[in-house]
């Protein structure tokens, strides 16, 4: 493990699926007197260093929400752009993604992204799918409602009698399993849409840096975060039960 995790306050109490809502490149173009599609740009230099830094960190699984089912509704030159950016980000990152052990996996409603970029994915996937360091998942044109009203369908197509579905069944059919910790940069304090079963329980970190800014020290405060966080799922916690019965589990 590096020097960065063993520094933080807990390092065994890390997070075993991290996602993140890689928010404001907009905004950080913006400032700068950019066209939006530069805070993209440096937005996919920010994701290479997070997917590092995960991996070094020893964190097994992170989720990207990389594009939503809602962002078609950008102007047609941005989205342009952001796809032209994935088949690069894609096409330039596979050494790496290797030699640090990352496997890659998408989801989403991926037919609508043409042929060219569709071959790319699936290449991705396929040259990545020995690694086993940190599982990496890319959501795009993804969203929480998408990702539940799949689940349904596919439940529904295998012939399931679905007036005996449980929570266990049901989560198995969704594109990504709970998530531990869910990030959102740029200061903003909602999900809009991202993994909204997964997030049932899932502790929540906002941070106020812009994605494109977002460093390993960011990483390291939402981990520290986390650390401190009691997990109680709807329980009282260990803390409040009298020392006997803490004693007895
Ligand atoms: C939100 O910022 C960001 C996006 C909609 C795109 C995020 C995509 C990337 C960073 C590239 C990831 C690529 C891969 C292959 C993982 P915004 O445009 O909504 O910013 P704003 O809220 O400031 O306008």
């Amino acid at each position: 493990m590096v020097a960065a995790a063993m520094n933080s306050p807990d390092h065994d109490k890390l997070p075993g699926h991290v996602a993140i809502v890689m928010d404001g490149n907009g905004r950080w173009a913006r400032q700068r007197g950019l066209p939006r599609t530069e805070g993209h740009r440096r937005g996919i230099q920010a994701v290479r260093k997070v997917v590092a830094g995960c991996a070094r960190r020893n964190i097994a699984r992170l989720t990207l929400f990389a594009f939503s089912t809602e962002n078609w509704s950008r102007p047609k030159a941005e989205i342009s752009t952001l796809f032209k950016l994935f088949a690069a980000g894609i096409r330039d990152n596979l050494k790496e993604m290797g030699e640090n052990g990352v496997q890659v996996k998408f989801v989403g409603q991926l037919d609508r992204f043409g042929a060219e970029l569709g071959v790319q994915m699936r290449r991705m996937e396929e040259e990545t799918a020995a690694n086993s360091s940190l599982l990496l998942t890319v959501a795009l044109n993804y969203s929480g409602r998408w990702d539940i009203v799949n689940a349904v369908q596919r439940l529904a197509a295998s012939g399931c009698d679905c007036t005996q579905v449980t929570e266990q069944l049901f989560e198995r059919e969704l594109a990504v399993p709970p998530a531990d910790l869910v990030i959102r940069t740029s200061g903003e304090m909602r999900l809009s849409n991202f993994l909204l079963w997964q997030s049932a329980y899932a502790e929540l970190h906002f941070c106020p840096s812009l994605w494109p800014d977002f460093a390993e020290d960011d990483l390291d405060a939402a981990l520290a975060d986390y650390a401190g966080r009691e997990r109680r799922y709807g329980g009282i916690g260990t803390a409040a039960l009298p020392e006997q019965e803490q004693a007895c589990g």
